[in-house]
């Protein structure tokens, strides 16, 4: 395990290395316990540095086993080796030499799964981000950049298919049962895109022809008897590399390419070139064992790997702080293909709501950092919401300021300007302002500058002078190590709606730079002066979420109804709604720690059921009006002072109101919903179902409601329904018969499928109260959790410190005293996924003062243990900080 070295990486320290690999071949002798590792490294001196200077390679925990240069032992004498680097004091005064390394390495003992390791008896690598230096010693940094040609050796039984990125070139048989395959990637590539598999894999194949007409083979290598399980998969690869070609022109570039899934996974899944690797469960799915939700992110994610292809593997990142130039515009791509493959509107409001649920308190938090850091401790860290989601948000917002055509042209000259090289965030840019002729220097602050801007708005209204104008305020919050902020350029669609719903004119408009719905917030003030308006209108701004934003409007209720009925922008309509019932909430939230009950406007709930039974509306985006505000939305947009408890409270009242007012329209919606026909998981289906779903949550507080929900539960046909009924059979009726009944049948049905238990550990871990925290611990006892594996703990532990605000905040500290200890436990294993775990107290200072104390001592705990890994040590003290 990497301890805490306190070494702090500089953005400004960066120089490119002195020597450069451009080739590497890697033989592999696989053995669970030792396996052999020769790497033959071919360096190069760069251009005009000195001959004496030594080469530095990175290690990760190795036993070197030799050394040779240019075919000829080193001397000891020669050079430095330790577990974390290996200096090579004199290399060879030429240009180029050979390095051959041997190292031995122990994948059935890796727990990390951080380089080479076993899950369920295969052996693959992770890589990303610094993986690769636990394999063989390397310029470890992702501007080396390298041809691979990969040489595997195994015993034909226990790993019949070798797999490695690229193309293969050659195999055959060995002596005592062995076998060997040989494969070659042309593309260069740096080392953290490395990739191996070796195990015994059931294949589903498959083939695509690309634009230019070349034929790829498809490969998805799964437990054998999973295949049936991986066509959902299939298909969405398929439609992703079409995608990809309609919509950036980008079209694949090997004979083959293939996806393995692996249960043991720190992450989603990992793009290596040619050879993507995958957390099971993205890729496993059928109805009867995957939800709509999974469906959707199968998609998402096996298309957020392929379209690294361009935007990751042939284009790369100089170095870490530059992560965002991959991640964040590949996720921007991936979003445009969801978008594009399901509904626009349905796709931009759950994107919004991820991004407010996850970005928002990272920014507004311990942890705030810029899209593009300029210092980091461990990069694992920094995989983060602010770097992916918001990544993403500020690549939407230069193709809604440049238009799609001056956009994609941007993306094609990014494409021919920088294929082959490792690329910073400036040369993205500078693509952008180059085609566009624009000046982006204040947008960039986006990249630079973290926190989450703020625009206060007032209008008025002069009815004599027809003028209608907006005061539009911005500010920016302090973040930790940012105290000064400077004026971002703010990107703010907006429309002016009339009584009738339909848009206003105006004859001029002053106080600000304002196209095609766009106003161009670049100073602290701006008044923008709309002329030519005889009557008030009411505004729609951050139409779409055009910028990451907060605002704050002074707007009449009767303004956000009328919004709420009216906007013909699908996303704004939505917000106005949320809008309404984040008010009701906060105030209902108030009421109750005055120890009033609370009361709600009759019309809030006669909007819910109007929204509801809209037939002019997709029954997904119905759903997703429906959903009340999480309770950690709530406790954002309350920002002080939290008591769990009492945002529960209000949020319970104000469902059980909506229900009271709507019983019988909801239950003739719901029993119209119920499926009819053959199922599938499309996106029209699965928002039938959603809409349905969310009405039964609403219906089962009502009386009656358990026995609904339990019928509900018994007649599914399919997992959305099934998961939905025994979610809200858990959480609205825990400890009755039915609830114990749904939770001991799901668990007999699904013994022995471990991704399906999972859900099963996630439902139970998210039951309010204070109750769960003991239930919790129990289950860590259950035969089918495993502290090893990341998706039970993510599961499990997972879900209740991060998704049950009452559970895991209980008054009296004990969920944070359970999580601490689950986290050191993880972490003696794999200090990645205990990091991650961690983040679940970065929102600490926001508790009211009892339970912050209580937080912060957990923190304390943890941050007392000596030997802390550096993934866990950082976070627990930049929280602390
Ligand atoms: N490159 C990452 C995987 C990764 C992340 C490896 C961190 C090592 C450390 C991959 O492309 C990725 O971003 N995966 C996401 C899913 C994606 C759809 C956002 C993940 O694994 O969560
Ligand atoms: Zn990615």
């Amino acid at each position: 395990m990497r301890t805490d070295t306190g070494h702090v990486f500089k953005l400004e320290d960066y120089r490119p290395s002195d020597y450069l690999i451009p080739r590497t071949s890697l033989g592999f002798r696989l053995s669970p316990d030792a396996t052999h590792v020769t790497a033959l490294l071919t360096i190069e001196r760069r251009e005009g540095v000195a001959a004496a200077a030594p080469l530095v390679l990175d290690g990760d925990g190795l036993t070197l086993l030799g050394v040779a240069v240019d075919g000829h032992t080193l001397p000891a004498s020669d050079y430095e080796a330790t577990p974390d680097r290996l200096t090579i004091l004199k290399p060879p005064a030429g240009q180029r030499f050979e390095l051959r390394l041997e190292t031995e390495v122990a994948p059935a003992r890796n727990e990390a799964l951080m380089g080479l390791y076993r899950s369920n008896n295969v052996y693959c690598t992770q890589c990303e981000a610094e993986g690769f230096r636990r394999i063989t010693y390397f310029l470890d940094r992702p501007d080396i950049l390298s041809v691979y040609t990969v040489r595997i050796e195994a015993p034909h039984n226990e790993a019949p298919l070798l797999l490695s990125n690229g193309n293969p070139v050659e195999s055959g048989t060995l002596a005592d049962g062995w076998h060997y395959a040989v494969w070659h990637d042309p593309f260069p590539k740096p080392c953290y895109l490395f990739a191996l598999v070796a195990g015994a894999l059931g294949k589903l194949a498959d083939s695509f022809t690309t634009m230019s007409g070349r034929h790829v083979e498809l490969g998805i290598y799964v437990e054998p008897g999973k295949k049936r399980l991986a066509g959902y998969a299939m298909d969405a690869l398929k439609r992703s590399m079409k995608w990809d070609e309609e919509a950036f022109g980008r079209e694949y570039d090997l004979d083959v390419f293939n996806i393995v899934a692996v249960s043991d996974f720190n992450m989603g899944a990992m793009e290596n070139k040619g050879l993507n690797v995958f957390n099971d469960k993205y890729v496993l799915a059928d109805e009867e064992t995957a939800t709509d939700a999974d469906f959707a992110n199968i998609e998402a994610i096996i298309a957020h790997e392929y379209f690294h292809n361009w935007t990751g593997n042939r284009i790369t990142c100089r170095d870490w702080f530059q992560l965002c130039l991959k991640e964040g515009l590949t996720v921007y791509r991936d979003h445009e293909f969801s978008a594009d493959q399901r509904s626009r509107a349905v796709k931009r409001i759950a994107e919004v709501r991820t991004l407010r649920a996850h970005q928002f308190p990272e920014d507004q938090g311990p942890l705030a950092h810029p899209v593009r850091p300029r210092r980091y401790r461990e990069i694992n860290n920094f995989y983060t919401a602010t770097v992916y989601e918001k990544g993403s948000e500020v690549v939407r917002m230069i193709r809604t300021m440049l238009g799609p055509e001056t956009f994609r042209a941007g993306m094609d000259l990014y494409f021919e300007r920088h294929d082959g090289e490792a690329a910073t965030i400036e040369d993205f840019l500078k693509v952008f302002e180059d085609v566009s002729g624009r000046d982006l220097a204040q947008f960039a602050l986006w990249y630079h500058q973290a926190g989450t801007p703020n625009l206060t708005v007032r209008s008025t209204h002069n009815a004599a002078a027809k003028e209608f104008s907006l005061e539009i305020e911005q500010s920016v919050p302090p973040t930790p190590s940012e105290s000064r902020k400077r004026l971002m350029h703010i990107p703010l669609a907006f429309g002016l709606v009339g009584a009738d719903g339909s848009p206003v004119a105006w004859t001029a408009v002053e106080g600000a730079a304002v196209d095609d719905g766009l106003i161009h917030i670049r100073k602290r003030r701006h008044t923008v002066r709309f002329s030519g308006v005889s009557e008030r209108p009411s505004v729609s701004l951050n139409r779409g979420f055009s910028a990451p934003i907060t605002i704050s409007v002074q707007q009449k209720a009767d303004d956000q109804f009328f919004l709420a009925a009216h906007d013909s922008d699908a996303f704004s309509r939505w917000q106005a709604f949320n809008t309404l019932l984040t008010d009701a909430l906060i105030a209902a939230f108030r009421q109750i720690l005055g120890g009033k009950q609370p009361v709600f406007a009759a019309r809030l709930a006669e909007l819910a059921g109007s929204i509801a039974g809209d037939e002019a509306l997709e029954p997904a985006y119905r759903a997703l009006a429906l959903a009340l505000p999480g309770e950690a939305d709530i406790a954002r947009d309350i920002g002080k002072g939290i008591d769990p408890d009492a945002i529960f409270a209000a949020r319970e009242a104000l469902a059980r109101a909506i229900a009271e007012a709507n019983r019988e329209a909801f239950l003739a919606l719901y029993d119209g919903l119920a499926d009819k026909g053959p199922f599938s998981p499309d996106a029209a289906s699965a928002g039938r179902r959603a809409l349905r779903n969310i009405l039964l949550d609403y219906l089962s507080l009502l009386p009656g409601g358990a026995a609904l929900a339990a019928r509900h539960f018994t007649c599914a046909t399919n997992m959305t329904d099934r998961a939905a009924a025994l979610a809200v059979l858990a959480h609205r009726h825990s400890g009755t018969a039915e609830a114990d009944d749904a939770l001991t049948a799901f668990e007999a049905r699904y013994r022995g499928d471990a991704l399906v238990l999972d859900k099963w550990f996630q439902i139970q871990a998210g039951v309010p109260g204070a109750k769960t925290v003991e239930k919790v611990r129990e289950l860590t006892r259950h035969p089918a959790f495993s502290i090893a594996n990341p998706n039970r703990v993510r599961s499990l532990i997972g879900t209740f410190s991060s998704a049950n605000q009452t559970g895991f905040h209980r008054a009296d500290g004990e969920g944070y005293r359970f999580f601490v200890e689950t986290v050191l436990e993880v972490e003696k294993r794999n200090p990645q996924v205990a990091a991650r775990l961690a983040t679940a107290l970065r929102s600490w200072r926001s508790l009211e003062p009892g339970r912050q104390a209580k937080a912060r001592q957990a923190l304390l705990d943890m941050a007392k243990v000596e030997n802390l890994s550096a993934d866990l040590r950082d976070i627990v003290e930049r929280t602390l900080a």
